[in-house]
């Protein structure tokens, strides 16, 4: 594909294009997915902010303050009382983020992730050059904490803990992890990418964000908090880590910068924090009890074909055991359902965002009766 010499109408590209996006699988039939519709708020705000840059905000200082609020409404959300952050492209950047403000503070060579990382935490280890050491899970699928204290060594500059697993929405045991990494004088990142705007909306979920040796956690607006991606938040507990990410900014309207990219959307912030401001929290905890309902239905509807779930949901992420996953997955594609595959252990993971409607977790089955 070329530049054209010449360019097309308008009305012709976009004929083109909305092709191209009606070709696609909808949402309501994708169960395979972390991201869902963007509320409707969060679009209008993001046009509305289309030409800002947060990576340089001197010309836009409203999307800064934007910024600023969006990190202090999440902070909060969670229960933090003393914190710093920024708005980041995703859990990803977050991760990559976190790591290399705790390696820049501890100067260590390795850190600890649990077996259920998320694979950006690979692609940190990579990008810093550091070693990754891997702690096993125990039978529920938390990190073996034990096994954790065992890995440390005196180069060791982090852990990682998850609240969220990818594949299972599993929790690690963060106020175990907090006590024995304080007594190793270790700082630990959590990666609530998925659970920090599923957590504060389920009671039963009663988790401390706010432990002494939880250096950072990270969320993305652009999970379960219905924004626009991209949309991800990194919030610290001291300044001395946002310093060990700051660099300066030459050229720029600004003096600092603590984000990997360097242009960036301030639409999303405009989506991010106009989608929190029209929820609330109220707003929220309906998505969420929604979500959670639907999460118990499938459960009840898979084990009526006799598939039981690896571990009891914590959110609206369930994963059943599965041998000939790769069959069921390819057939359940030939009827537009998208799901996807855990590998530990090898299941069907499905991610019940807002999207999905009780109707089509219906249809689904039946779809699937069909096929195994
Ligand atoms: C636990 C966890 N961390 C990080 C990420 C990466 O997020 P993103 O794809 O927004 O970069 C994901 C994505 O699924 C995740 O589940």
């Amino acid at each position: 594909v070329k530049l054209r010499k010449s360019g097309r109408s308008e009305e012709e590209v976009l004929r083109e294009l909305e092709e191209m996006w009606n070709s696609r699988i909808p949402y309501e039939r994708v169960f395979s997915s972390m991201c869902t519709k963007p509320h409707p708020i969060a679009v209008k705000a993001f046009l509305l902010f289309i030409e800002s840059n947060l990576g340089d905000f001197g010309i836009f200082p409203s999307v800064k303050e934007l910024e600023d609020k969006v990190v202090s409404i999440s902070a909060e959300l969670l229960g933090i009382k003393k914190f710093c952050g920024y708005m980041t492209s995703g859990g990803t950047e977050a991760n990559i983020q976190a790591l290399r403000a705790l390696r820049n503070v501890k100067r260590g060579k390795n850190f600890i992730a649990p077996k259920s990382r998320h694979f950006s935490i690979d692609k940190a280890s990579d990008i810093l050059g550091v070693e990754m050491k891997i702690a096993p899970l125990n039978e529920e699928y938390q990190v073996d904490v034990s096994a954790l204290e065992e890995m440390i060594d005196e180069n060791t500059f982090g852990i990682v803990a998850l609240a969220g697993s990818t594949e299972l929405g599993q929790i690690d045991p963060l106020e175990e992890i907090s006590k024995m990494a304080s007594e190793c004088d270790i700082p630990v990142h959590v990666d609530a990418a998925f659970g920090a705007f599923v957590i504060p909306f389920i009671d039963e979920l009663d988790v401390n964000f706010s432990l002494p040796s939880i250096s950072s956690i990270s969320g993305d607006p652009h999970k379960m908090g219905m924004s626009v991606i991209p949309s991800g938040i990194l919030l610290f507990s001291e300044e001395k880590y946002m310093d060990a990410i700051k660099v300066r900014t030459p050229y720029l309207t600004t003096k600092h910068q603590y984000s990997l990219p360097g242009t960036r959307p301030g639409a999303s912030a405009a989506a991010t924090y106009a989608v929190f401001e029209h929820l609330g929290k109220e707003g929220y905890r309906k998505i969420v009890e929604r979500c959670m309902r639907n999460t118990k239905l499938i459960i009840e509807l898979m084990e009526e074909l006799g598939f039981e779930p690896v571990i009891e949901p914590k959110m609206n992420i369930v994963t059943f055991e599965m041998e000939d996953i790769d069959r069921i997955r390819e057939e359940l594609k030939k009827r537009r359902w998208l799901v996807s595959k855990s590998l530990n252990p090898l299941g069907m993971r499905l991610v019940i965002m807002p999207h999905v409607e009780e109707e089509n977790l219906k249809l689904f089955v039946e779809d699937l009766k069909r096929i195994i």
